[in-house]
């Protein structure tokens, strides 16, 4: 992980590239998400959505940075396919960390995206922010 924390510091002096973004956050998305999401994003058809091409990922990434943030759980339909199952809430990725698995996320696969700052990670954690405590 020693490149994520190099990357970590660029980020804190707002020195970092949208390519060291994606770089830290394969290295975080390979170990949090793609448990669930796969290595290559494709998912588990009918369990877990893609990512890889995800027409609902691309649509919104305030939302992605909200779900990566509160979990999601519920019926949602992703290229067309439905999923009614439970995301567990990631909130204890930094949002240095968040920035850069959505940056990743965004820009892999065959998607082609934007970047994810650390500031705008921040703003929504603390619009968003599940009280303590609370089920979800
Ligand atoms: C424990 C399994 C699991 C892990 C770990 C997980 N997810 Fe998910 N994710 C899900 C499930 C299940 C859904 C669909 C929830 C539903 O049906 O409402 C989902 C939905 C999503 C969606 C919206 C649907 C889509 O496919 O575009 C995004 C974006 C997403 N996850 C990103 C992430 C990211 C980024 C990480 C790592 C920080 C992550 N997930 C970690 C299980 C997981």
């Amino acid at each position: 992980m020693a490149i994520v924390s190099e990357i970590a510091s660029a980020q804190s002096s707002g020195m970092v590239t949208k390519e060291q973004q994606i770089q830290a956050g394969m290295v975080l998305y390979n170990g949090t998400c793609s448990v669930c999401h796969q290595q290559n994003g494709e998912g588990l058809e009918g369990v877990f959505p893609p990512l890889a091409n995800s027409d609902y990922l691309m649509a919104d990434q305030r939302r992605a940075v909200e779900i990566v943030l509160n979990g999601l759980s519920g019926p949602v339909t992703v290229n067309g396919i439905d999923y009614s199952s439970v995301m567990p809430a990631m909130s204890q990725l930094n949002d240095d960390e968040i920035a850069n698995i959505l940056t990743f996320s965004l820009n892999s696969w065959g998607n082609e995206g934007g970047v994810v700052t650390t500031d705008e990670v921040a703003g929504i954690r603390a619009v968003t922010a599940i009280p303590e405590g609370a089920a979800h």
